[in-house]
């Protein structure tokens, strides 16, 4: 059995959770690597809803290890708190099953606070972000100063550290006129948690490599998407984490021989959430009708998503940057009642051609899209399981998508539920 990447492929919200659940029933251990309670991964199991934002989707089978990697920002409350909701719906979740990279950082509630800040002091150029303090947490690990799950270990340390990252922050607070932190209720409240959060805490790179020898078969979820990436995104409207499959090995501590498969999940027309450029955006009728047909509202912040036909440039480049195997497309029962459909496949920037999407953002803004128009199949494809029951048009706008992003068709997902999937090539065989 070979291990597995699953990458979002557009702007996030391509369904990584469904599909990460459907094959971790084949995997034996699940290792999110990137990003953090940003992230709102859905999976629809017997009819329960699970929203997962930090523990990884593999939580909800029995007898699978799930990993949240050092690569990972982690809120200790938040997770905490996400354990308890999913305690409530009968997941057992104990140091047997979750395991958290002792070398991952900490979100505290002071990036939360700044990046709130942040964001509501702009009139123009917002980046539209979760407001979870993703961005000021990775600021302090690439600053050498952010706090880890490590450093709860020992209070004389984390006081230490406490001293350094707070002298950092309290200096923007002073420049922004907010109200300084103070160390010793912080102190307090991290000591209450910590012994909770320890126990779950190991070198995950050791851990990574035993279950390797005992031929463990590990399925990587990525969190948000290649356009989200902070270097091939659309800069400056990304996270701040690197989305793409290489970072997988980064945010895990494995080589790039552990993986042997990257799963590049496709959704069939395209979403983003929050600000930043979007060719093929339709902010009409047919935009509003593909949101409601896909209930495009935010996991984590209940934004409604802007919609949009299918990109197919962007896939392709991102399939070139991530460097996909296969695709996983996704929701292509909310295109059912669609007469035509149009895809994405080059763009016009000032008045010329262009075949890739270009990295200046006030090029990534002009380009205008040129389509292929597809006949639509107006046939219900919900819950279809088998490639040759599915509409002869519905083939041809998939056969089409595989044919220009030169990438093979691995699964295709037709409903939110777990079972409702379509499996053209295992991903876990190669
Ligand atoms: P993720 O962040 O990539 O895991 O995606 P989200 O969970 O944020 O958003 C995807 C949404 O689409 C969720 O509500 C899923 O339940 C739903 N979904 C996933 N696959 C399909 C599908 O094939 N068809 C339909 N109609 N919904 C799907
Ligand atoms: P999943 O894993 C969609 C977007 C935010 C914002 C930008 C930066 O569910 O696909 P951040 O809070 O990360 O600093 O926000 O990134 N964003 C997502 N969009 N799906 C996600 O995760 C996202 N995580 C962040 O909306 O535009
Ligand atoms: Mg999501």
């Amino acid at each position: 059995m070979s291990n597995v990447a699953v990458i979002g492929v557009q702007w996030g919200d391509e369904g990584k959770g469904k599909i990460v659940d459907w094959l971790s029933e084949k995997a034996d251990v699940i290792v999110r690597f990137q990003g953090g309670h940003n992230a709102g991964h859905t999976l629809v199991v017997d009819n329960v809803t699970y929203k997962l934002k930090l523990l990884p989707s593999g939580i909800v089978r029995k007898n699978k290890v799930s990993i949240i990697g050092n690569g990972v920002v982690i809120d200790p409350w938040a997770l905490l708190d996400e354990i308890k909701q999913m305690e409530k719906l009968g997941i057992k979740i104990n140091v047997d099953n979750l395991f958290i990279a002792d070398n991952a950082t900490l979100i505290l509630p002071f990036h939360i606070e700044l990046d709130e800040i942040r964001e509501d002091l702009k009139d123009t150029d917002k980046i539209g972000t979760t407001k979870r303090g993703i961005g000021p947490a990775y600021e302090d690990k690439i600053g050498r100063r952010a706090i880890r799950v490590m450093d709860l270990a020992n209070e004389k340390n984390l006081s230490k550290k406490m001293d350094t990252i707070l002298f950092h922050h309290n200096l923007i607070r002073k420049g922004l006129k907010k109200k300084t932190i103070d160390k010793d209720p912080l102190m307090k409240e991290l000591i209450k948690i910590s012994s909770t959060i320890l126990k779950f805490s190991k070198p995950i790179w050791k851990e990574i490599e035993d279950l390797k020898k005992k031929n463990k078969t590990i399925l990587f979820e990525g969190a948000q998407g290649i356009l989200l990436d902070v270097d091939h995104g659309t800069y400056p409207y990304v996270t701040s984490s690197n989305t793409v499959a290489g970072a997988s090995l980064v945010g895990s501590g494995c080589g790039p021989d552990t993986i042997n498969y990257i799963l590049g999940i496709v959704k069939a027309y395209t979403t983003r959430v929050g600000e930043g450029p979007f060719p093929t955006e339709l902010k009409n009728e047919v935009g509003e009708k593909i949101g409601e047909r896909g209930k495009e509202f935010g996991t984590v912040t209940n934004r409604k998503r802007r919609c949009g036909w299918l990109d197919a440039v962007l896939v392709k480049q991102s399939c070139i940057i991530s460097g996909v195997n296969g695709i996983a497309l996704t929701k292509i029962d909310v295109l059912d009642e669609f007469k035509e459909l149009y895809i994405c496949v080059a763009y016009k920037l000032y008045g010329k051609e262009i075949d890739y999407f270009p990295s200046a953002p006030q090029d990534q803004i002009a380009v205008k899209p040129i389509y292929k128009l597809m006949d639509g199949w107006l046939q219900n494809t919900k819950g279809i399981k088998k490639w040759d029951d599915l509409p002869i048009n519905a083939k041809k706008y998939i056969s089409f998508i595989k044919d220009f992003c030169g990438v093979k068709i691995s699964s295709i997902s037709t409903s939110p539920s777990r079972e409702d999937s379509i499996l053209i090539e295992d991903p876990f065989k190669h």
